[in-house]
C-alpha cells in the first residue's frame, strides 16, 4: 500500500566565513611561490634536456598545493547554512566552490601532459602547447582568485550591513 510522502526538501544555501577564508588566501604562500616557478618556466623559448623532470616536479607539487588549497577553503571558507543567506551572495559562492573541481581537473591534466611529452621526448617540439595550457590555466585560477576576493569583501560588508 502506498503511503502519501512529503515533497518538500530542506534546502541550504552556500555561504562563506569571511576571515577563515581571508586567512587561508594570506598564509598560503607557498601555492603562489609554486605558481611563479611554473611561471618562470613558461618564460623559457625552449626546455632544455634537464628541465623536463624539474618541471614534472614544480606542477606536481603545485597541483598538490592546489588540492591542500581548495580543500582548506570548503572545509573552512564555504559552508552551508540553513538560514536564508542573500541569494546574491549564495549563487557566487555556490559557483566558485563548483569552480575548484574544474581548476584542479585542468591543472591535473596538465601535469600528466608534462609527463607523457617528456617521456616521449616531446617536451621541447610541444612546449607552445604546454605554455598555451598553463598560461589559460593560470588566468582561469587568477579570476578565480580574484572572485573568490570580491566574495569576501561583500561577506564583510552583509555582516556589517553596508551592502545594497
Ligand atoms: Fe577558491
Amino acid at each position: 500500500m502506498m503511503t502519501a510522502r512529503s515533497t518538500s526538501t530542506v534546502t541550504s544555501t552556500v555561504t562563506v566565513n569571511a576571515a577563515f577564508f581571508q586567512e587561508i588566501k594570506e598564509v598560503h604562500q607557498e601555492l603562489y611561490a609554486l605558481l611563479d616557478q611554473v611561471r618562470q618556466y613558461c618564460r623559457l623559448p625552449s626546455p632544455s634536456a634537464g628541465n623536463g623532470r624539474e618541471l614534472i616536479g614544480v606542477v606536481a607539487e603545485l597541483r598538490d598545493q592546489l588540492a591542500l588549497h581548495f580543500a582548506l577553503e570548503e572545509a573552512y571558507g564555504y559552508f552551508e547554512d540553513p538560514v536564508f543567506v542573500a541569494p546574491r551572495l549564495s549563487e557566487l559562492a555556490g559557483s566558485l566552490r563548483d569552480e575548484h573541481r574544474v581548476l584542479y581537473l585542468e591543472l591535473s591534466e596538465l601535469v600528466d601532459l608534462v609527463e607523457r611529452l617528456n617521456y616521449r621526448g616531446r617536451l621541447a617540439g610541444s612546449w607552445a602547447r604546454v605554455r598555451g595550457r598553463f598560461t589559460q590555466f593560470d588566468d582561469q585560477l587568477q579570476a578565480h582568485e580574484a572572485r573568490e576576493n570580491e566574495l569576501i569583501l561583500q561577506a564583510y560588508e552583509d555582516d556589517l550591513g553596508v551592502g545594497d
